[in-house]
This record gives C-alpha cells, structure tokens and sequence, in this order.
C-alpha cells in the first residue's frame, strides 16, 4: 500500500521562542521546540499550560505574537491555516471536532478540501478504509451516531486525508474507553513507522512518553524540560508534577 503521506525528505518542524496573549494575558512565554521527519514527540503539560494554544499558533489558527516557526524550508509564521495545511502540518484539535450531522464519507471529504487533485481524493479515501476498517463499515452513517473512540478515529483520518508530513494531535485520549486509548496510541505508532512526524499533546503522560522519542514539558507558558522519554519519566520535577510520586 502506498504510504497516503508526502515525501518526509524536508518534515523537520522548528519552533522557536513563541509566545501569544489573550487580551494582554500571557498563555504562551517562550515555547521552543523541534519534531525531526518520522519522530513522535510529546508536547506535556498540566491544565492551562499553554499546549493547545502552542499547537493552533503552528497550525495558523492563532497568528503567534513572537518567535519563529519553520517546517522544512518553510516559514510557517503568520501563514493562514489552510496554507500550512497545504505545507504538510495539520493539526487535528481537541475535543475530536467531527461534523456530526454528515456522514463518515462526507468528514472524510472535508479533509481533502485543500487537495486540488480531485483524483487523489479517491485514492487516499480507498487508503483510509484500509486503515481503518471501522470507519469502512460506517462510511454511510452520522458520524455523529459514533462511539467516542469511533469519533477520534474520524478526526485523525481525516487530518490524514490532506495528506501531512507532520500530524499535530491535540489531547486524543481525552474522554475515550482505554480501550480505545490503546486502540489510538497502536495507531499513532503504526502512522509512524510510515514516516509520518507526529507531535502529541497528552496528559496521559506515561502512554504518551511510552510511544515517544522525545517529550517536552510545558510550565505556565515555557517549555522548561525536553528528554527522552525515559528521561522524562525518571525525572523529579515531572514524577512530582504530573505522576503523583
Ligand atoms: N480563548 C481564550 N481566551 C482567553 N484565555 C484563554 C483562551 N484559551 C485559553 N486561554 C487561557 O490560556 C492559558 C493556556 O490555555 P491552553 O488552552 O493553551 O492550555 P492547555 O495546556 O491546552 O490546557 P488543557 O490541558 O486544559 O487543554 C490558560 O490560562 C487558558 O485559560
Ligand atoms: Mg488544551
């Protein structure tokens, strides 16, 4: 099967020094960070962190106040979102935002919207029902009629559909059965051993940093510790701060 992903020669994601206010409130100080080609990293953090807002100034669905962002030998700062989705970077946000009253199909579509090769659309399409095989089933239903799990695996596919090299998820595991959190963390990682670069926003803090390569935590606003996972895991400020140790 042909991986429904753009070449990954160029997917290096470069945050750098980002900061953004709502009405004077600062969310984001100083976020930097980086996601090679095919990489798995996790973007860590308590409630109001800053992760989401981090996320969408990446995405272009907040014009970032300062700092850099470069994806490949792109420039993605002030760019539009539609533009950085044409760019490789899509982001699938939080709260699993599927159109409820359309069917499967019709999400899936929605996904494709900046595709301009109408031919492709089918192909990636036949892709993601070979993928996921639930959603084969349910091409033709509400999408709104789904399980949670169902929902969020609507979300990502249809991310997918625009093709990324780089897949921004925004907290996925939130609200869902574990045993669908298994079922999605199985499937981010099967996305990466096709080459896709995957930047994680998690608070499930041990399952994410299972399946990464690198994590960063997120402190009112600052990305005050990157490591590996393991390092993250056995650090002190993080058993501390996050696993109640
Ligand atoms: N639309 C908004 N208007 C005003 N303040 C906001 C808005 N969105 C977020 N904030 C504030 O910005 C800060 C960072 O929020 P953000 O949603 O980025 O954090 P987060 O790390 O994603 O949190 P969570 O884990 O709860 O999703 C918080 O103090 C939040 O209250
Ligand atoms: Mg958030």
């Amino acid at each position: 099967m042909n991986a429904p992903f753009k070449s990954q020669a160029e997917g290096v994601l470069e945050v750098a020094g980002l900061a953004y206010a709502y009405d004077g409130s600062l969310a984001v100080r100083d976020v930097s960070l980086h996601v090679g080609p095919g990489e798995i990293v996790a973007l860590l953090g308590a409630n109001g962190a800053g992760k989401t807002t981090t996320v969408k100034m990446i995405a272009g669905v907040l014009k970032a106040q300062k700092g850099a962002i470069r994806f490949g030998s792109h420039a993605l700062s002030g760019m539009a979102s539609h533009a950085v989705v044409r760019r490789g970077v899509t982001l699938v946000p939080e709260g699993r935002l599927v159109f409820p009253q359309m069917t499967v199909l019709d999400n899936l579509r929605m996904g494709a919207s900046t595709q301009s090769d109408k031919a492709r659309i089918g192909e990636l399409l036949d892709e993601m029902w070979v993928t996921f095989p639930r959603l084969a089933e349910r091409r033709n239903q509400l999408a709104g009629l789904m399980s949670g799990g169902e929902q969020q695996m609507l979300a990502i596919a249809r991310g997918l559909m625009a093709q990324p090299r780089l897949l921004i998820l925004d907290e996925p595991s939130l609200g869902l059965m574990p045993s669908a959190v298994q079922e999605m963390f199985a499937l981010i990682h099967r996305l990466h051993l096709r080459g896709l670069g995957v930047l994680l926003v998690e608070q499930n803090l041990k399952q994410a940093l299972r399946i990464s390569h690198r994590g960063y935590v997120l402190e009112k606003g600052v990305t005050v510790l990157e490591g590996t996972g393991r390092d993250l895991l056995d650090n002190a400020f993080v058993q501390r701060a996050f696993l109640g140790h």
